[in-house]
Parts: C-alpha cells; sequence; structure tokens
C-alpha cells in the first residue's frame, strides 16, 4: 500500500500574503535574514498582522549554524508566540523548521502555527519534511527529516521574487529542474509525485530562461515560484538521487551555490541514469523512458527515446549556456589540482549520501569518479 498526502495548506496566486490576516495568533515570531529588514521587504508581512505583537529574528545566514537555531530556540520559548512564519529562501525557512522542532519538544509551549513564505523560487523547502543545519567548527551538515518540520501553510507570493536577480534565478532554477527529473525517476516515484515532478519540470523547460532574462516578466516569475513548490512536493515523497548526493558532497568542500552545483552536474547524470549505450529499444531503461516523456512533452521528441533524452540533456546544457551559467566545475573558478585531490572523497561522501537509495542507476564510486572528470571539463563533447 502507498500513501500520498500533503499536509501543508498552499497559499498562492495575487495578494497571496494577505492570508497572514487570517492568523488567529496573538503574538507573532518571524524568522528572517538582515537582507530582508534592511530591505523593507519583512514589512510585506508585518503589514497584514494589523496589531497583532510581533518580533523579528534577523540573524538568519546561508547554511545556519547549530548555535543559531540555539539562540532561536531561547528567543521563542522566551516570547511564547502563537505562530511562527519564516520569511526568506532555503536557509531561513530550514532555521525557523529546526526553531520550531525542538522549542515544541523542550519548550511545553502552547499550539504554534508555522507558516513558511519563500523568497527565491528555487528549495521547495516551504513543503519538505527535511532542513539542514551546518556545525561549522566541525564542517558537517546535519540533514534533519521529520514529519514535525512540515510548516502548517506556505505562502507563494510572487510579489517577494520579482527584484531577484538573474544569476540568482539561473541557479535556483536549475535547483528546480534537477528536484522535478531526480523525484520523477526516483525508485520511489508513484503515480501522484509523477504529475508534480511533470509539471515542475515542464514549467521550468518553458519559463526560467524568460524569469532569468527579463525581471518585468511577472508570469515567468510565478510560475517558477509554484513550479519550485511542486517540485519539492514530489520530492517530499519521492527523494531525489545521484544528482543530489554528489552536489551535497560538492557544496560541503566548494564553494560553489548549490543549484549551480546540481545544474553543471545535470546532463551527466541524465546520462548516466538513462545509460542509452544501445539502440536496441528492449534496452531501455526505465529512467531512459520517463525522461524521453519529459522531452515528449516539451516538445524535444526525437521521435526515440535514445533522441528524447539525449534531447533533454541538449535543452539543459543550452538553457545553461543562454543564462551564462558555467558548463563545468572548472569555469565555476575550482582548480584541477584541487579538484582532483578532492574527488575520491566527493565520490565516496555521495555514496553515503540519503539520496542514492532512491537513485535509479547503482552507481559505483568509479562511476561517480567518471561522472566528477566529465563536469570537471563541462563536457563539450556532447554539445
Ligand atoms: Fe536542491
Amino acid at each position: 500500500m502507498e500513501e500520498f498526502n500533503i499536509k501543508t495548506s498552499v497559499r498562492f496566486g495575487k495578494d497571496a500574503l494577505s492570508c497572514l490576516g487570517e492568523i488567529h495568533a496573538d503574538k507573532v515570531f518571524i524568522v528572517t535574514d538582515p537582507y530582508m529588514v534592511e530591505s523593507g521587504m519583512v514589512n510585506q508581512v508585518t503589514e497584514p498582522l494589523q496589531d497583532r505583537k510581533y518580533k523579528v529574528f534577523s540573524k538568519v545566514v546561508p547554511d545556519p549554524p547549530l548555535e543559531l537555531v540555539v539562540e532561536g530556540v531561547k528567543e521563542v520559548i522566551a516570547f511564547r508566540p502563537g505562530a511562527v512564519i519564516a520569511l526568506g529562501g532555503g536557509s531561513a525557512i530550514d532555521e525557523a523548521k529546526a526553531v520550531m522542532l525542538f522549542a515544541r519538544q523542550i519548550g511545553n509551549l502552547p499550539e504554534m502555527e508555522f507558516i513558511a513564505v519563500p523568497t527565491t523560487s528555487g528549495t521547495g523547502s516551504e513543503v519538505t519534511s527535511f532542513a539542514v543545519i551546518t556545525d561549522k567548527e566541525k564542517g558537517v551538515k546535519y540533514p534533519l527529516i521529520d514529519k514535525g518540520l512540515l510548516p502548517d501553510v506556505a505562502v507563494l507570493d510572487s510579489n517577494l521574487v520579482k527584484s531577484l536577480p538573474p544569476a540568482i534565478v539561473a541557479d535556483t532554477g536549475m535547483d528546480v529542474l534537477t528536484h522535478a527529473l531526480e523525484a520523477y525517476v526516483s525508485t520511489s516515484a508513484n503515480a501522484f509525485t509523477d504529475a508534480l515532478a511533470e509539471k515542475a519540470a515542464l514549467t521550468v523547460l518553458k519559463y526560467l530562461i524568460r524569469s532569468n532574462q527579463n525581471m518585468e516578466d511577472s508570469e515567468a516569475r510565478e510560475q517558477m515560484h509554484v513550479a519550485s513548490c511542486m517540485a519539492g512536493l514530489a520530492f517530499d515523497r519521492a527523494s531525489l538521487g545521484l544528482n543530489h548526493a554528489i552536489a551535497h558532497n560538492i557544496g560541503g568542500k566548494f564553494k560553489v551555490p548549490h543549484g549551480r552545483a546540481n545544474a553543471v552536474l545535470l546532463p551527466f547524470v541524465v546520462e548516466f541514469n538513462a545509460d542509452i549505450q544501445g539502440y536496441n529499444p528492449k534496452e531501455y531503461t526505465k529512467a531512459a523512458k520517463k525522461y524521453a516523456a519529459i522531452a515528449g512533452l516539451a516538445g524535444l521528441s526525437g521521435g526515440t527515446v535514445r533522441m528524447g533524452v539525449k534531447n533533454l540533456v541538449r535543452e539543459i546544457q543550452k538553457m545553461q549556456e543562454m543564462m551564462h551559467m558555467p558548463a563545468g566545475f572548472k569555469e565555476c573558478g575550482i582548480s584541477q589540482e584541487e579538484f582532483r585531490m578532492q574527488s575520491d572523497a566527493i565520490a565516496r561522501g555521495a555514496l553515503a549520501d540519503n539520496c542514492m537509495k532512491t537513485n535509479p542507476r547503482p552507481a559505483s564510486e568509479q562511476d561517480i569518479s567518471e561522472i566528477l572528470k566529465k563536469a570537471y571539463n563541462g563536457g563539450q563533447a556532447s554539445r
């Protein structure tokens, strides 16, 4: 038996933030980063709260460290809010999730409503039961996985993403495509996750370039914001795969943004998972057929499964070029020597990563090393 449920109520469309006026609590705790306060964006969240008492905790930094979670927990326990709002990208939402989880467990607090308001279109964190907390001293990232991390409400207001710079749109948008494609070919995929992953992937293929190249294109920005959430719903249940397993380890060793690392790897991981060596249709893997199905729906079909996969890979590379993204880790500014020195550790780390459990094709350390070699140079050969 399988189960599919969505705990989080998703509010989206025009003036979605006005739903914050419906909060029952008298006291609201807001978790965000300093930029949201300096830019005045936090006002878009505080205004609908009207005369409710609120406190803004604006110390969130990228890759929130353990100490910041402890600080947030202490403040929540002291303030005793009836609702917590996370406003920001993946880091602010992850910080709030961890704070909520621990504050609920140790604080003897009344019921707290948890509302996530994403300001980037990438992580899907507003609808997932994952959060990542970092131990900066040990250089270790701790993934938290708990149904208790799921927000009660996710508010998708595209006003909050209209001023995102093109480079962030590119990185986070390719992260969405990676979430969608990995969930789609995951060994834990089902009909419901497929529907969400398929729609998210097609939306990215149609709207990401527009969103990247024209900040005024509100339709494209809105579509990408919804696609990010849909991909989050898909991978929360179907999980991810090899692409994220490697990207997590690249991110731990080098300063490459998460979405950019995923984008560099994606063409090579799709080729690896599809495993389209032969021309005999009977030899096509389930993953190859699914990639080709996406290509077909996006108008990139080449008539055969093999051509569908090739066209999807070419499209991903074309999108990277159009958005001026690096084609390989070399272009990300990593020296060949440094990359080679870390390659074995990255491959071993990827094999141990939880995401590997649902990858459609088993991979050996040697397989991952081959992918890393190709991804370093950027694989001009297949362009
Ligand atoms: Fe991701």
